[in-house]
């Protein structure tokens, strides 16, 4: 007997998640993958089905669509460097905005669910962590840009999952260091590093994250999910345990505040989000920091 299998679009697949969500979705036999990202071919294997895809440019985002006919499009990408968004406005945008409303225009073509991935910055870090429905107010052009993608959702009249996140970490190919490796790398080069005391999160492997968009997907949710880390802890002592873990010299860490780094964009400093909807309603279960750290540290093979 032929399974009918479900068409997956990972739109943004070169990114953490993107590449993280082609691992997974990869082993699923009852899924047929089609990736896409701005970059001339995808940084892994090349099993896989692509296409170059800007999602600012509204004709690459339908001809994808059109050509794969998929009944989930996951957008994995977007104009991700805060500081970078502050300054480049238009830009910015253009990508995170404008590119999720031509995603839209294309589910209500070919009736796909759009998983959209957004992210605490939405919000102004006063009194985080956050639920699903808490008032957004962000502080940031990025965070701007991220909310007004989600508005664009709401009112797309399309089946939708927003997937809020925060603080990712995990170790793929090619990409911008993520917070856990510049901590290792630093600390073995025997350098000191100055770490926020005042920014609190719940940080979110990548591998946890895709169970819980998998895990939302299965179950044929919609609507907004916090998926984020167990631990609500501040970026100093998420320092500390990667140090404690890898067994690092933690005296090179120094304590700063945010207002020292004189960054271009403003940060929520007590963000976060609160995971008890997709803990109750999805059956998310994400492991502990340490756990996490223990399966990077044997991917680094350090
Ligand atoms: N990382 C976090 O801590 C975090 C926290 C909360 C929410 N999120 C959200 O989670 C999602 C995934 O984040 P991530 O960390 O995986 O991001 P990432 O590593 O920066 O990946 C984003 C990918 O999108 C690509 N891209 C950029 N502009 C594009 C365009 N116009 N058309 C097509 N592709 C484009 C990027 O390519 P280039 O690298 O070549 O530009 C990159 O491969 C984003 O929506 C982000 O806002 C992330």
């Amino acid at each position: 007997m032929n399974l009918i299998k479900t068409r997956i679009l990972i739109i943004g697949c070169n990114g953490l998640l993107g590449q993280a969500l082609v691992n997974y979705y990869s082993k699923r036999k009852d899924v047929e993958l089609h990736l896409a990202s701005i970059e001339d071919s995808f940084v892994g294997n090349n099993q896989f089905t692509y296409s170059k895809v800007d999602i600012s440019k509204r004709s690459d985002v339908k001809n994808v669509i059109l050509d794969f006919f998929p009944d989930y499009i996951i957008n994995a990408a977007a104009y991700t460097d805060v500081d970078g968004c502050e300054v480049n406005r238009e830009l910015a945008w253009n990508i995170n905005v404008n590119g999720v409303k031509y995603l839209i225009e294309g589910c209500r073509i070919v009736d796909a669910q759009l998983i959209h991935m957004s992210t605490d910055f939405i919000f102004d870090g006063q009194n985080g962590p956050y639920h699903e429905d808490s008032k957004p107010n962000p502080i940031s052009y990025y965070g701007r840009t991220k909310f007004a993608s989600e508005n664009e959702i709401k009112i797309g009249g399309i089946p939708y999952l927003i997937i809020r996140t925060n603080v990712l970490y995990g170790v793929l190919k090619g990409i911008k260091k993520d917070f856990v490796e510049w901590v290792v790398e630093n600390l073995t080069a025997g350098k000191e590093i100055n770490v926020v005391t005042d920014q609190w999160n719940n940080p979110t492997y990548v591998e946890d994250l895709v169970n819980g968009i998998s895990l939302a997907i299965d179950k044929k949710k919609t609507g907004i999910y916090n998926i984020g880390g167990l631990e609500y802890l501040s970026r100093y002592d998420f320092a500390m345990k990667i140090a404690e873990i890898f067994r690092l010299n933690k005296n090179l860490i120094n304590q700063t505040t945010t207002d020292r780094l004189n960054q271009k964009a403003k940060r929520p400093l007590r963000g976060g989000l609160i995971i008890l909807k997709a803990q109750a309603e999805l059956g998310y279960k994400p492991h502990t920091i340490e756990e996490n750290l223990i399966d990077i540290k044997k991917k680094l093979g350090k």
